[in-house]
């Protein structure tokens, strides 16, 4: 391993250590709003939070400090719930965070999002260890009413444990993903996929079973 010059070394120090006092502002001042647990790294110039809504950090979660920011944009008593060592990081997108009135989002222990969308007008849910690309788009509700006699319906969306949503992929209100699965690149994802599958395409099916990926990379 390349060892970093004192200059480097030096520049490294100064930009974390501006970055601490910069977090402890942004604690400061969201501080009725926004908890962070034990050991958070959070770049602050990535975190980007407008709205009312409560956003709670598991301890040793992490906000990157990648090329695009994580927004998160919560009416009033919307909240996001990440658990423990949870990590936002937006190296090809942005992650934006939408929480319309009381609704959740609530992200498991060792997730990580890079770079997707989630709206929640009532509940979405990820397990723990859910790995969620760059494009993927989850919603819980088709947010424009089909017709002027029918009105847009609020479906909650639960993802299991250890799922993987590859690049690109949409998962639709209502779904339902089973732990241990793996939703291909650009799925979309309109009906429920049972746990241990890959499936893949538009509409998303099945093509065939997996193994646990509790220990996969
Ligand atoms: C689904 C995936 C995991 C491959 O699974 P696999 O079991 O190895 O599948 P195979 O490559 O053997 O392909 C099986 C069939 O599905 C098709 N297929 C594979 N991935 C597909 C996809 N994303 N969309 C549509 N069809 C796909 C293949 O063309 C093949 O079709 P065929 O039977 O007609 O030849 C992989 O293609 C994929 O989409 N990975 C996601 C990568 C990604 O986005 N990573 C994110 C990094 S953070």
């Amino acid at each position: 391993m390349s060892q970093l010059s004192i200059t480097e070394s030096l520049y490294l120090k100064t930009l974390y250590y501006f970055n601490q006092i910069k977090f402890f502002w942004l604690r400061q001042k969201l501080k009725s709003r926004v908890s962070f647990g034990e050991n958070c790294q959070i770049w602050e110039k990535n975190f980007q939070y407008r709205g009312k809504g409560k956003i709670y950090f598991g301890k040793e979660s992490a906000l990157e400090k990648t090329f695009f920011p994580t927004i998160f944009d919560l009416a009033s008593n919307a909240e996001v719930i990440f658990g423990e060592r949870v990590y936002l990081r937006g190296k090809y997108a942005p992650n934006v965070l939408t929480g319309f009135e009381n609704a959740k989002i609530i992200i498991g222990d060792g997730s990580g999002l890079n770079g997707c969308v989630i709206t929640a007008r009532n509940l979405v849910r990820l397990g723990k260890r859910v790995l969620v690309s760059w494009r993927v788009s989850i919603m819980d509700s088709d947010l424009h009413d089909p017709s002027n006699t029918r009105k847009a319906e609020i479906k909650t969306v639960e993802i299991g444990d250890y799922v993987l949503i590859g690049a690109g992929a949409i998962i639709l209100p209502g779904v339902k993903i089973g732990s241990h699965s793996i939703i291909g690149a650009g799925a979309v994802v309109s009906k429920d996929i049972p746990e241990h599958s890959i499936a893949v395409g538009a509409p998303a099916k099945k093509i065939r079973e997996i193994d646990n990926r509790d220990l996969a990379g």
